[in-house]
């Protein structure tokens, strides 16, 4: 309402995911007018800079994107009048006081609402919840903060951050951002199975044999190694972006949309999963890793890519392998969700496809990015007087259905967390149920220095992950 205003603090405003992220999803936000009237952006990093450096550094990457109009220059220059800075280190509280002396004047005495965006390493999470005391603030409405993974490297980590953030927020308070929940294509995952009668009594142990969760990048770690040496590609992507794919896409229906309802379901499915052993994944580094990043020793065993198969020991899904595959330096950049179902008993049509019953697999591709689309692969006959049959599809391509430009994922999650709407947020004994699953197999695999396979940059990443999936009896749906 008028009355009432909304101060965002970015915090780490001089990185760049605040300057490549959350900036112009800001902007496009207020460009679509979605935030409230009044509305005040800050900035607060170590680098002295003044408002105007900030506006400058920020107007470098905004772009009118969605709808170009004419009023795109007008709507940047209030935006930018709208963004102010303060320098101070992170563990300092006179710094923040100095930030909260600003907020305050900003807001001229109206009630006020605050959301805080630590896009900061997460080594300084705790110092800066404590020393911004931002569990009584001075806000008067209410405050709350995003942060970003990773939370901590293993379940022991993740707990003490937990509990360290919880001494000065409390759960309502934190909002922990998965990105990938807030793309377009994985939002749609529920829409797909609980407004449509057709796919829902399919989705099963009864007629899906797997589902494979692909992520790959066409590019290595690009002066990120020294974080990415110290995690790998199971707690970067895998641990997060791909795990909570599936427990959407597993989930049994929810009593209602709300966000309680819909974490109590994706819990439960992580608390009915097989916790992964040593012998359900296999490593792969593309060659050249070491030298991406001075931080990174010669000697680097870090995973740059894994497959693994995961299992949901429960009535729905028992049996059926959940395989995850991701992977940097490879030959494209895509993420997606494949169903391969079950092949039709006694076919009728069995000779057309010779003894490759693969050839004649159902598969519904849900294509995150690029280029989103879903697609299902059906068999079909090729016209004409011969029974001749191919595999074609039934192609829903975004591009073409919908020419409105996607909002990014950060929009919608910055959105969300100003309207308090907690459902796209990881809860915390989501994350603690997440970490389970993948700590113990990550341990051993470190202690017993597991050696990954060398793979070439540009590939298709390691064979390791052929004998995996061929282990489950699978085939990889992207490369056939
Ligand atoms: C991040 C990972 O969470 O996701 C990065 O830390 C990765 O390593 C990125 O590149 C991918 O996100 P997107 O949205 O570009 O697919």
């Amino acid at each position: 309402d008028s009355h009432s205003t909304l101060s965002i603090t970015v915090v780490g405003a001089s990185g760049d995911l605040a300057k490549k992220k959350i900036f112009p999803a800001l902007f496009a936000l207020y460009y679509e007018d979605w935030l409230p009237q009044n509305f005040r952006v800050f900035g607060y990093a170590r680098t002295k800079m003044t408002d105007e450096e900030l506006r400058n550094m920020i107007s470098r990457t905004l772009t009118c994107r969605v709808d170009k109009r004419e009023d795109c220059e007008q709507k940047m220059n209030n935006f930018l009048g709208r963004c102010f800075y303060q320098a101070g280190q992170y563990s300092s509280e006179e710094h923040f006081a100095e930030l909260d002396t600003k907020l305050k004047e900003k807001e001229g005495g109206k009630s006020s609402n605050r959301l805080f965006y630590l896009s900061i390493p997460p080594n300084i999470f705790v110092d800066v919840v404590r020393c911004a005391s931002l569990r009584a603030s001075s806000a008067t409405g209410w405050t709350r903060v995003i942060v970003e993974k990773p939370f901590g490297r293993d379940s022991e980590s993740s707990a003490e951050l937990t509990k360290c953030l919880k001494q000065y927020l409390t759960e309502e308070q934190i909002f922990r951002i998965d990105h990938y929940l807030g793309k377009e294509l994985v939002e749609n995952l529920s829409v797909l199975r609980f407004s449509n009668r057709v796919f829902e009594p399919l989705w099963s142990r009864d007629y899906i044999r797997n589902v494979q969760l692909i992520f790959s990048e066409d590019f290595g770690t690009e002066g990120r190694g020294g974080y990415f040496d110290n995690y790998g590609i199971i707690r970067d992507i895998m641990q997060n972006h791909l795990l909570q794919i599936l427990t959407l896409f597993a989930m049994e229906t929810p009593v209602s949309l709300d966000a309680e309802d819909i974490r109590n379901e994706k819990v439960k499915v992580l608390r009915s999963m097989k916790t992964l052993q040593l012998e359900d994944v296999t490593l792969g580094q593309y060659k050249g890793f070491s030298k991406d990043d001075p931080t990174v020793p010669k000697d680097s065993i870090t995973p740059t890519f894994a497959a693994a198969a995961l299992f949901i020991n429960n009535a729905r899904w028992d049996g059926v392998p959940f395989l995850m595959k991701a992977g940097k330096a490879l030959h494209t950049k895509r993420a997606e969700i494949r169903v391969q179902f079950r092949h039709v008993p006694g076919n009728l049509y069995k000779r057309n496809f010779g003894t490759d019953l693969d050839k004649a697999t159902n598969e519904l591709v849900l294509r995150v990015q690029p280029d989103e689309a879903i697609y299902l692969k059906i068999n079909n006959k090729v016209p004409g007087l011969g029974m001749r049959l191919d595999r074609s599809d039934l192609n829903l391509l975004y591009k073409a259905r919908y020419p409105r430009e996607i909002p990014d994922a950060y929009e919608r999650l910055l959105l969300d967390a100003i309207e308090g709407e907690r459902r796209l947020f990881i809860r915390s004994d989501e994350l603690d149920a997440a970490w389970a699953l993948f700590s113990p197999m990550l341990k051993e695999l470190e202690e017993k220095r597991i050696v990954p396979e060398l793979y070439p940059y540009g590939s298709r990443g390691p064979v390791g992950a052929h004998y995996l999936a061929a282990k489950h009896d699978v085939r990889w749906g992207d490369l056939s």
